[in-house]
């Protein structure tokens, strides 16, 4: 049966790429993608060129769209950022958070629609927002989604884990209405049982427990009253974990891939690569900023303090997964990759379709006219699309 999806921060379209790869059977009725501050729109010319204009698109900021204009759909997919998600007391009906705050867009759109489905990506970190107030964001997040009748499963997945030639650690999170079948079923499961056995990331994502492990929480909230929820909410979100009915179980998993292939940097390279990419006597820069390092700054405050960073590989080993990629891997800076060409032997960055593949995109997905530093930054802020890929065949069989 036909699923139509409705795509938010779409960006060069990852949640597409992967989803239609995984089922013909998922329809893409509407995406959305803005770039804030800056006229050219690339990631959405990139996203048309490869999936056409049409009023299906849209390039608008998020926040100004109206959300009942949005057509009706089965599954609702973004990947959106980790931002303050606290809420404040209003005297006005319903929940404000603050203006900028994307995740509004999505409560909105879900309060609008109520779609089945719903499947997020964010920053590993979400689960740990704000350092003041450990676990508040997520736990603000999960009480929205049990006010609007959903449970809700999350895994925080390192693609390299299981099998992708990338460390990309991202939080993915599941929800679905109480009243689907898939909910039904799992209706007579503990939410332990769900976590370790039946829930939906356990099913293509394999994770063992560890014994004796003390990384286990339950939780139980309310969310008739979120401000204060907000005000007050503290607690420790383990990398799994389910929410229904406002009880929490969490637990912190291994993974567990079985006898899988592994892909590492190696088997992303081009072969030729043109010298433009190569470095140029320029090698004590490189191992300077890779290297450790401890440095007496002073505070804008004016007290003085010692910054110190630990040693990055340099050259980065191809014969492991790469590391996470990130929007500056264009620039000269400590985090872009630097490998020893296996052809030539000398020093030189990834190229785009590198990049591309590290995300698995097909080669030249972002070839779409924009510059090469921007099909970086596009790289660095997309998704490993193979994740998806998964996730997506198991739910093209969800009801
Ligand atoms: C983490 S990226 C998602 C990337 C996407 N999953 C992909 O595969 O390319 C978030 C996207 O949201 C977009 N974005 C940021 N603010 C927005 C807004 N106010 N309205 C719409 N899109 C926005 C960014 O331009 C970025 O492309």
């Amino acid at each position: 049966m036909k699923k139509r999806v409705v795509e938010l921060f779409a960006g060069v379209g990852g949640f597409r790429v992967g989803l239609e790869k995984a089922s013909e059977d998922f329809e893409f009725v509407w995406a959305n993608q803005w770039e804030p501050s800056r006229k050219s729109q690339d990631a959405f010319n990139c996203y048309i060129s490869h999936y056409g204009e049409s009023e299906m698109h849209s390039n608008e900021d998020i926040e100004s769209v109206d959300k009942s204009s949005i057509p009706r759909h089965d599954l609702l997919v973004g990947g959106f950022p980790c931002q303050d998600y606290s809420v404040a007391r209003t005297k006005a009906e319903g929940i404000h958070g603050k203006k900028g705050v994307l995740w509004w867009s999505i409560y909105e759109t879900i309060e609008q629609h109520e779609p089945p489905f719903v499947l997020l990506e964010n920053v590993d970190r979400l689960l740990k927002s704000p350092s003041k107030q450990r676990g508040r964001d997520f736990g603000v997040m999960l009480a929205c989604m049990d006010r609007l009748g959903y449970s809700v499963e999350w895994r925080i997945i390192n693609a390299a884990e299981y099998g992708f030639p990338q460390k990309r650690r991202r939080t993915f999170i599941f929800a679905y209405k109480n009243d689907t079948e898939y909910a039904k079923d799992l209706r007579g499961k503990t939410l332990e049982e769900i976590v370790i056995k039946e829930g939906f990331f356990q099913q293509e994502f394999k994770a063992s427990r560890k014994d004796g492990s003390d990384r286990i929480g339950e939780i139980e909230f309310e969310s008739e009253d979120i401000p204060s929820l907000s005000e007050s909410f503290k607690f420790q979100f383990w990398s799994s974990g389910v929410m229904r009915n406002g009880c929490v179980y969490t637990e912190e998993l291994i993974p567990f891939p079985g006898d899988i292939e592994f892909k590492l940097l190696k088997d992303v390279l081009e072969k030729d690569v043109p010298e433009k990419y190569y470095l140029n006597g320029e090698l004590d820069d490189w191992e300077y900023m890779k290297g450790s390092k401890r440095i007496e700054r002073t505070h804008k405050e004016g007290h003085k303090y010692t910054f110190s960073e630990g040693a990055i590989a340099f050259p980065d080993p191809t014969s492991r997964p790469a590391r996470t990629m990130l929007t500056s891997e264009f620039s000269k800076n400590r985090s872009t990759h630097i490998i020893k060409d296996p052809q030539t032997g000398r020093l030189r960055k990834l190229t785009p379709m590198e990049c591309e593949r590290l995300n698995g995109f097909p080669d030249d997905w972002t070839n779409t006219g924009m510059s090469e530093r921007f099909r970086y930054f596009c790289m660095g802020n997309a998704l490993v699309v193979g994740l998806v890929e998964k996730m997506g065949r198991q739910i093209a069989n969800l009801k």
